[in-house]
């Protein structure tokens, strides 16, 4: 497995690869890596000829200084983790390598991330498809992946995607949790031992609620879910909503789309998480 740390070194391995046709599979990535990223990781092995990693946790992205601080940041451990799996090549740039000159794009997205995350973290979208613009130049991938937890997020890139005219498929994957249901994510290991005992009612409450919901308006289950989960000690919803899977933009009754994703936010303490679960998926 390779390791590079800047653009320029990055750009000739990839004008090989290119040049001997291999098809490049990316998976970017802020650090902190966990069995999610693997699975990423794997499927962009069974995809591809060639993997490519990065490792950049993106100041663009945070609107918080404090949780840009506190982000856990751990390259060795990164690259151990890593070894064992199908990535052939680790791209590990500095900021100045990545924005030589402040980025001052931005971007259009129309509602799709006015809401939800894009309403609580502004321009952290806007922050996401600046470095993910700049990766996507730099790696020139053929596929790229990204988990299904951040579901928000896969909307924005597909959005990205298709105004910038990359000709990249974007794959989303399966969210993979712990065997409590907790959505992987680096922002676990800042858990203390009491959050992370509760954080899990996260995850069963969602599971719980799609039972609920066969019974229940959209408004009912927004306040079961709610509900449940600010009885528990530690945990504070910041926004439960129950959404149109493609416009991400909030549904009154379960009859009014074919796709229908709760998506929520919630504090356990200082520390954010997210997590959503599909109610309706009917393929027409
Ligand atoms: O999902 C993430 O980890 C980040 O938002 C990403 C896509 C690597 C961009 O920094």
């Amino acid at each position: 497995m390779e390791v590079l740390e800047s653009s320029a070194a990055l750009a000739d391995r990839i004008r090989e690869l290119k040049a001997s046709g291999k098809i490049i599979g990316f998976v970017p990535t802020m650090g902190a890596l966990h069995e999610g990223h693997i699975s990423l990781v794997e499927e962009a092995g069974m995809q591809s000829d060639v993997v490519v990693v990065s490792i950049f946790v993106n100041p663009t992205q945070f609107n918080n200084p404090d949780d840009l601080k506190r982000y856990p940041r751990d390259l060795q451990k990164d690259l151990d983790l890593l070894k064992p799996t199908p990535c052939e090549l680790v791209f590990a740039p500095t900021v100045k390598d990545i924005y030589p000159e402040p980025d001052n794009r931005f971007f259009d997205f129309g509602l799709i991330d006015k809401v939800m995350e894009g309403f609580y973290r502004p321009g952290h979208f806007n922050g996401v498809a600046q470095v993910v613009s700049r990766l996507f130049d730099l790696v020139k991938p053929d596929k790229a992946f990204f988990g299904l937890k951040d579901f928000q997020q896969l909307a924005v890139i597909n959005d990205m995607v298709r105004q910038l005219k990359y000709d990249i498929e974007i794959v989303p994957c399966a969210i993979i949790r712990e065997p409590d249901g907790l959505a992987m994510s680096s922002r676990n290991q800042l858990l203390t031992a009491a959050q992370r005992k509760n954080a899990p009612i996260i995850a069963q409450t969602l599971f719980d609620s799609c039972n609920f919901a066969k019974s229940n308006s959209i408004n009912g289950t927004v306040e079961f879910v709610t509900q449940s989960i600010n009885s528990a000690p530690e945990l504070e919803v910041e926004y439960f909503e129950i959404v149109d899977g493609d416009t991400l933009q909030s549904v009154q009754n379960w009859e009014e789309s074919d796709y229908i994703v709760g998506c929520i936010a919630v504090f356990a303490g200082e520390i954010r998480l997210i997590d959503n679960v599909i109610y309706k998926k009917n393929m027409s």
